[in-house]
């Protein structure tokens, strides 16, 4: 098991660029399961999770390989096996995208229940509902979600829950309506940008989608999808990451395609609490040259602030001048990074579904264990700024959704060198 041994300090200074949106790709990835003929997906990130989503397709019947420019080709060759099995689910929670896809080739889908995880419960009892809609019948067995229908037909589908929507539900459900008869109209939709991205992927394979990237989306069934060409949006969440580097480390990042249209209220908290971000040729530069103000966040669905870039704001604020609050009220028990903060000496005093921040001027190395993606994110970024060596343990989590995230630090002046566990105890 790798870890990552930080020396904080540096300021990183230079240009990085975004890689493909993970999220974006694994729905697309498991709406190729619709098409007759081949898919190629540009900016396919190169990612475990990607992995999961590719050797979960090859189990699925299909071809998937990458090209000599970089794209991934996918296609369906064999629609024996609609079996997504634990095995492979536990790994990866996304790969209940594969459901609606199936479900509406294939008319029949065997996919293992995900369980939850540790940002929380994960329910997909919303997606079940919509797919029902549309005339799927879902029963349990073993562990397993089987959802049959010899034929789909349009409804008006309400997709709310009480957390907000679902985006992966939203990518079931609309992804099994391109083939259902008749029209779909999808209310309280997600309106995350990787919603739009798969619409226009599927828009691009014959699908008649309209309204995607707001909460009503309409789409009238057609007979037949295509394979298409598509490339995959930047990493909103990724981007975000960066720029939370750069105004931790009072350096300055270039930031060359990243989409600030998708980050609109996580740039909005940055500029509010001192960070500069400057609108350049398709992208941003990120800079901060003092000590940043504390902020209030509230995560909500998109357009609002991120759950996914809540707990790298955290690493943040535990350095800010002033207390911060933040409430998290998506995933209400997302905060297993705040005891690792807390052992590089952030103040942070949880209450429900809500941390208050006591802004320290600084923090001091220490080891911590990654036990998510965005949280191992997180004390990556507080190791970046703390006072001597961090080692973060279990970096697996990380490599589920950044790419050789070290290189890349690295290269723009962090100090961040890959160990494996036995090296650290020798
Ligand atoms: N929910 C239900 N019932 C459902 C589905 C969701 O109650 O059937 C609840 C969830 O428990 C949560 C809320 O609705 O409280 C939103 O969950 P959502 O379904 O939108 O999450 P997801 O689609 O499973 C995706 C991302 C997550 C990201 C969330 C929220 C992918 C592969 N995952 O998950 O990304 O946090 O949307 O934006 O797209 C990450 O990248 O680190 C990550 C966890």
């Amino acid at each position: 098991m790798d870890s990552l041994v930080i020396e904080g300090g540096a300021r990183l200074r230079g240009a990085i660029k975004v890689n493909g949106s993970k999220n974006a790709a694994l729905p697309i990835m498991a709406g190729a399961l619709l098409a007759n003929g081949p898919t190629y997906l540009k900016e396919v990130p190169n990612l475990s999770d990607i992995n999961h989503q590719i050797t979960l397709l090859r189990e699925l019947g299909c071809e998937v390989e990458r090209q000599a420019d970089g794209a991934l080709k996918i296609e369906v060759t064999d629609e024996k096996n609609s079996h997504a099995r634990y095995d492979l689910v536990r790994k990866m929670r996304a790969s209940i995208c594969t459901l609606g896809p199936l479900l509406a080739k294939r008319k029949f889908a065997r996919i293992s229940m995900p369980g939850g995880c540790a940002i929380g419960d994960r329910p997909v009892d919303i997606h079940l509902r919509g797919l029902e809609a549309l005339g799927a019948v879902i029963d349990l067995d073993g562990g397993d979600i089987i959802a049959r229908a010899d034929k789909l037909v349009g409804a008006e589908i309400f997709l709310g829950g009480n957390f907000g929507s679902t985006v992966l539900g939203t990518a079931n459900v609309m992804s099994a309506a391109t083939l259902a008869q008749g029209t779909t109209v999808i209310e309280s939709a997600a309106c995350e940008p990787e919603v739009a991205d798969l619409a226009n992927y599927l828009n691009a394979m014959g699908a008649k989608i309209s309204g995607a990237g707001t909460p009503r989306i309409t789409i009238e069934g057609v007979k037949e999808l295509t394979g298409a060409n598509h490339t995959v949006i930047p990493d909103r969440i990724e981007a975000g990451t960066f720029m939370i580097a750069a105004a931790i480390t009072n350096g300055e990042i270039q930031l060359p395609n990243t989409r600030l249209d998708h980050l609109l209220a996580a740039v909005d908290k940055l500029r509010s609490i001192g960070v500069i971000v400057e609108r350049d040729n398709g992208g941003c530069t990120v800079a901060s040259v003092r000590r940043l103000e504390a902020a209030t966040i509230t995560t909500q669905p998109h357009p609002g602030f991120p759950t996914d870039l809540q707990a790298q704001f955290m690493a943040l604020l535990a350095i800010a001048d002033g207390n911060s609050v933040i409430t998290e009220k998506i995933f209400p028990d997302r905060f297993l990074h705040v005891a690792e903060l807390a052992r590089l000496g952030a103040r942070l005093h949880k209450e429900a579904s809500t941390v208050i921040i006591q802004g320290q001027k600084r923090m001091v190395g220490a080891p911590v264990m990654a036990s998510d993606l965005r949280a191992s994110a997180a004390l990556v970024l507080a190791g970046l700024a703390a006072k001597g060596t961090t080692t973060v343990m279990r970096v697996y989590h990380i490599d589920r959704g950044y790419e050789r995230i070290e290189n890349r630090l690295n290269a723009i002046g962090a100090k961040i060198k890959r160990v494996n566990q036995e090296e650290l105890e020798l």
